[in-house]
């Protein structure tokens, strides 16, 4: 597939977030280091970014690293940082001409300091880019965010105990002015989660590529956008109210 119809171009997600799996067993089936595979990893953040240009997606969100990640072996993390660093120093041109405003999520101060630093000023760069938006969830752990957002929101509301409205407590996560994932693609045939934004995800349609990161191509992508702009998203109500909304009040 490499086209999408008119009417799935009417039903595309505004918000994609990418849980990238795979670069090991793509490198492993290679007979390469796991690095070599994270390496062609970052190169196709590229062309998922340009599909999403393209066909008019306006958010994508890549799980880069996970809290858990921090147990892996070191070699391998401080080689995924330096990609990162590689990766934003190449980019900052393409994303400064395309209007692209970079984010990020996650616990930052977790990263080396020469990792943190290209992230804030390249956030900081682009802070005004109105057209596209990037988040890269680095250091990222969905139970984390949330203990981390309780505890800013009570900072703020330190009064009296109460329950908070949940319009009144999602500003408080780290995606507080980014809408929540329409869509969440996870390659490599993982069914799960991995602790990638459980409470934003609520009502997410998941789609699970069996294609390592590497080979998550253009036309996959495109494949994945079609087939949610097929699905019928019902948020709790019936079919028949989606399709002739009845006024319940
Ligand atoms: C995803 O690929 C990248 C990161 C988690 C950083 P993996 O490194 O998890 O690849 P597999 O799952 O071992 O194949
Ligand atoms: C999820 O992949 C994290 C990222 C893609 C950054 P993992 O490879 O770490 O997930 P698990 O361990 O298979 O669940
Ligand atoms: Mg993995």
């Amino acid at each position: 597939m490499n086209q999408l119809s008119p009417e799935e171009k009417n039903n595309l997600p505004r918000h994609v977030a990418l849980i990238m799996d795979g670069n090991g067993r793509w490198a492993k089936s290679r007979r390469m280091p796991r690095l070599f595979g994270h390496r062609k990893g970052v190169e196709n953040v590229r062309s998922v970014v340009n599909t999403a240009k393209e066909v008019g997606v306006p958010y994508i969100t890549l799980y880069a690293f996970s809290t858990e990640n921090q147990n892996r072996p070191r070699e391998e993390k401080s080689g995924l940082m330096k990609l990162l660093e590689e990766f934003l120093k190449k980019e900052i041109r393409s994303m400064m001409e395309d209007g692209i405003r970079l984010r990020a999520i996650g616990d930052l101060s977790g990263l080396p300091d020469f990792a943190r630093d290209i992230v804030e000023n390249t956030i900081e760069q682009t802070k005004g880019n109105k057209n596209w938006n990037l988040t890269l969830a680095l250091n990222y752990g969905s139970r984390q965010e949330v203990l981390r957002a309780i505890a800013r929101y009570n900072r703020d509301h330190s009064s009296t105990p109460h329950l908070p409205k949940w319009d009144d407590f999602s500003p408080y996560l780290e995606t507080g002015d980014l809408p929540d994932p329409d869509l969440i693609i996870r390659t490599s045939g993982e069914f799960r989660l991995s602790n990638f934004l459980l409470l934003q995800a609520a009502y997410a349609e998941i789609f699970v590529s069996p294609l390592h990161w590497p080979d998550f191509d253009r036309n996959a992508f495109i494949e994945a956008l079609a087939n949610y702009a097929r699905r019928e998203r019902r948020f709790g109500k019936t079919s028949e109210q989606i399709h002739q909304p009845i006024h319940t009040s």
